[in-house]
């Protein structure tokens, strides 16, 4: 039984954790995981890049040096080495033991309590990513289920694409971190053509943005929100979705 269904205000926004709940523990690890399902989460969201040998491995940086002991770039390691690592200490000495997570422990031992939202981080660096999460989402059946507790999101349009023609009937969206001109309707029709949702930097994000996103056929998200008053003004505004480190921040559930 996940989190996201009894008792759901019908317009409150999906409750996002940004990397876990990232503001209480490591970042991506399984400590953050496991915070955020218990702070009641919808979703958790998570980043995910190739390990040397082609295992989906759940870190957000293209390097080592942040957020572990080791060095270098996760996609010139095997995935017994990440393993190794110490990815907690950084963040405090009581999590000296979380380790970089692998995409399929978090499908055996969070997806039963929160949905999963994935972005491809740097997919350009990774070719056959897609394939590759793809393959690993037929292999659990996660496709087929009707209110899909997956969805896939990325910067990079090309690959939002490729994964949305792979399974197309998981939500798959666009992140957008600024865009000069703002969004015009040629490019919200563009994206409409295969993105289920477009998910904003919140300093982008105004109502009117939210219903011309709406008025396109897609849902609008928001990232990442660390302040109780905006994540209220995004609730009010009748957002789909919001990112936050501090799920403790979100409204409480209305029964
Ligand atoms: O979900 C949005 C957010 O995660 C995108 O930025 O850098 O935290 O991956 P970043
Ligand atoms: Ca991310």
């Amino acid at each position: 039984e996940t989190n996201r269904k009894p008792g759901r205000h019908p317009h409150a926004p999906l409750k996002i954790a940004h990397r876990g709940a990232a503001g209480h523990c490591p970042e991506n690890t399984m400590s953050a995981f496991k915070k955020a399902v218990e702070l009641g989460v919808d979703f958790i969201e998570i980043d995910v890049q190739l390990s040397r040998d082609g295992r989906l491995v759940v870190i957000h940086d293209t390097t080592l040096e942040r957020t572990t002991d080791g060095s270098g770039n996760v996609r010139d390691h095997d995935f017994c080495d990440l393993r190794k690592l110490d990815a907690g200490s950084w963040f405090h000495s009581d999590f000296k033991d979380e380790k970089i997570p692998a995409f399929e422990e978090l499908l055996e031992q969070i997806l039963p309590h929160a949905g999963i939202l994935i972005e491809l981080k740097h997919p350009s660096l990774y070719p056959g990513i897609e394939k590759r999460l793809a393959f690993e989402i037929v292999k659990h059946n996660l496709h087929l289920e009707k209110d899909p507790r997956l969805m896939v999101q990325s910067f990079d349009i090309a690959a939002v694409k490729r994964f949305q023609s792979l399974i197309p009937s998981l939500p798959a969206g666009v992140l957008i971190k600024h865009h000069p001109m703002g969004i015009s309707n040629k490019k919200l029709n563009e994206l409409s053509s295969f993105a289920q949702f477009v998910n904003l930097k919140q300093t982008m994000m105004t109502l009117k943005l939210k219903k011309k996103i709406h008025a396109h056929g897609m849902k609008a998200f928001t990232w990442t929100v660390n302040n109780q008053k905006k994540i209220q003004r995004f609730e009010l505004m009748k957002l789909d979705g919001v990112t936050t480190d501090y799920p403790d921040l979100f409204r409480k559930k209305r029964r």
